[in-house]
């Protein structure tokens, strides 16, 4: 375990996290670096090459951590210019990149054929159309994959439900053939793939291997009318548990899939996990400033709120809630909030926490969509995030100050 008690006391690795909290305040995300090289290494060990592994950025974009997996050998998943620009200052190769996205600006695809990518993830025919003449006026051929909606249910929350025909992503299973056999025919596009990716926090295999199946079929149909399809990209979503769901069984699914890609056979197969890599590997502390008894239930307002780690207010996610000093389990029920002026800024809803002004907290599987989707809502400065590597902790993204926040406002200057 990266996070576990010791003499009463929760440390990250060999870190107390009390004492991080000390040295660089709170709210204040803190990774295990260790859990990430784990977490990869459970994917690495099934999926021989040359099948390719590409570490979603969204999920946890911080430079330390893309690092690390550059390091690694991971290649990336990408949905913008920007996290082309982090992986790329992160010591990551473009040739290892997909980009994903469902509206890729021509800027966007410009910079990401300069660099050399591996391959654009097309989610429209509009979009394709619009590749071609990029490449075109590049002088180049952009290696594409088509991104199909294979239709299926991941049975997640509806809002990283992806693969669904209602959904905006990708291009429906029954107009796929019509937009390869187009994409085949540009004189600037090199077809080389298909990929899906059916939604996040998918906790069994079944969902994933009923996309494979659709996915596998049509590579058979499309490969008889003469389109080179050379990998099958099934994208991330394996999920990770918050309370009590079992785990995914990661290598039984990679397996799996790799039985099912041979049987039809010639296939680098591709993968783009993000919070499976990530997700267990940092936890939030936050530290409590009031503990305020209430008329039904008590609060504990702590100095992290949605701003800081908005899955709760967003998706209603669980987080485990731990004390980071144990104390005696008490019987008190509180709803942990934050400092944010709206209702929907809860951590954790009725949880068994004995707390006091002052006390620390953790909350658990917080490296994944995070920091990422945090904001400076209410002009709260973004937390400070550190990586542990055993017994050393280092400031990975310093906490941003005051002045940064209006860093590009002006004061409008009215006319006389
Ligand atoms: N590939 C594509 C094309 C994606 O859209 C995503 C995530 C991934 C890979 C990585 O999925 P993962 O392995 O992390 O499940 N903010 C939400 C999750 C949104 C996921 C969006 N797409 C959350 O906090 O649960």
């Amino acid at each position: 375990m990266s996070f576990d008690y010791r003499d009463g006391a929760l440390y990250a690795e060999q870190c107390s996290l009390s004492e991080l909290a000390s040295q660089y305040g709170t709210p204040l995300y803190v990774y295990s670096h260790q859990r990430i090289l784990e977490n990869w290494r459970q994917f690495a060990a099934h999926w021989p090459a040359p099948h390719k592994l590409c570490y979603a950025v969204k999920a946890n974009s911080n430079l330390a951590v893309l690092n690390v997996l550059a390091q690694l050998g991971a290649g990336f998943d990408i949905v913008s210019g920007g996290e082309l620009a982090r992986v790329l200052a992160a010591g990551g190769k473009a040739q290892d990149v997909v980009f994903s996205g469902v509206a890729k600006s021509r800027a966007e695809m410009a910079y990401a054929l300069e660099q050399g990518i591996y391959c654009f993830n097309v989610e429209s025919a509009a979009e394709l159309e619009r590749l071609n003449e990029v490449a075109k006026a590049h002088g180049a051929a952009a290696p594409v994959s088509l991104r199909v909606n294979p239709d299926v249910d991941a049975q997640t929350h509806p809002y990283i439900s992806t693969g669904l025909k209602s959904n905006k992503f990708g291009i429906a299973m029954a107009q796929a053939r019509e937009v390869a056999l187009r994409a085949q025919s540009l004189s600037h596009i090199k077809m080389q793939g298909l990929d899906c990716h059916i939604g996040s926090q998918i906790l069994s295999p079944a969902p994933f291997l009923d996309a494979a199946d659709l996915m596998l079929q049509l590579i058979e149909q499309l490969r008889g009318d003469g389109v080179a399809i050379s990998h099958l990209d099934m994208g991330g979503g394996m999920g990770i548990p918050y309370q009590h769901e079992s785990e995914l069984d990661v290598s039984a699914y990679l397996l799996e899939l790799q039985k099912r890609a041979a049987r039809v056979g010639n296939l680098t197969l591709m993968l783009e996990p993000g919070r499976a890599i990530v997700g267990n590997a940092g936890v939030l502390l936050t530290r409590v400033e009031y503990h305020k008894p209430g008329v039904d239930k008590d609060f504990l307002l702590v100095d992290a709120g949605m701003n800081d780690l908005m899955r709760p207010a967003l998706y209603q996610a669980y987080h485990d809630i731990i004390p980071v000093q144990q104390c005696e389990a008490g019987t008190s029920i509180v709803d942990v909030v934050g400092p944010v002026c709206e209702t929907g800024d809860f951590l954790g809803h009725a949880r068994h926490i004995t707390a006091n002004e002052g006390d620390l907290l953790a909350v658990m599987n917080a490296g994944a969509y995070g920091f990422t989707m945090s904001s400076n809502y209410n002009t709260r400065p973004r937390a400070a995030e550190v990586m542990v590597a055993g017994a050393s902790a280092q400031v990975v993204r310093q906490r941003e100050t005051l002045s940064e926040l209006w860093k590009g406002e002006q004061i409008m200057e009215m006319p006389e």
